[in-house]
């Protein structure tokens, strides 16, 4: 009994930093970044001004790694699978052109 309420707590826990979890959001068609941004990412993310979406690592602040971060996640950030296609694109884009490099 007390061995299971460990093992249940600690799978609550999991869910709660979203450990390797996959976000099943899908971007309208016509969404821009900026949508995309709000909608899905500053649950998380929280813009730091108006005009600051995200400070990124040097090693994200490129299209490529941007994409690949939100569509395959990580240990603590969900994937992000149906952002694909245009849709990635203009958030990543978006991103780029409203993000500090640190
Ligand atoms: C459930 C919370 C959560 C959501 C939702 C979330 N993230 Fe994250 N994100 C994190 C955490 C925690 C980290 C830091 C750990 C890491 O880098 O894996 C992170 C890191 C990142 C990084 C790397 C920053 C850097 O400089 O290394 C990028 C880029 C990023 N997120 C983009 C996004 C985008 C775009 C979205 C929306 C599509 C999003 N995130 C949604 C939790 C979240």
């Amino acid at each position: 009994m007390k061995k299971s309420s460990v093992l249940l707590s600690s799978f609550a826990l999991l869910a709660l930093v979203g450990c390797g979890a996959s976000n099943d959001y899908t971007p309208p068609a016509d969404a821009t970044g900026e949508r995309i941004f709000s909608t899905a990412c500053t649950e998380c993310h929280k813009p730091l001004r108006g005009d600051v979406a995200m400070i990124l690592s040097e090693k994200v602040a490129n299209k490529d790694a941007l994409k690949n971060k939100f569509q395959n996640g990580s240990m603590r950030m969900p994937a992000f699978p149906n952002i694909q296609g245009e849709a990635a694109d203009r958030l990543a884009d978006y991103l780029l052109a409203n993000s500090e490099v640190k």
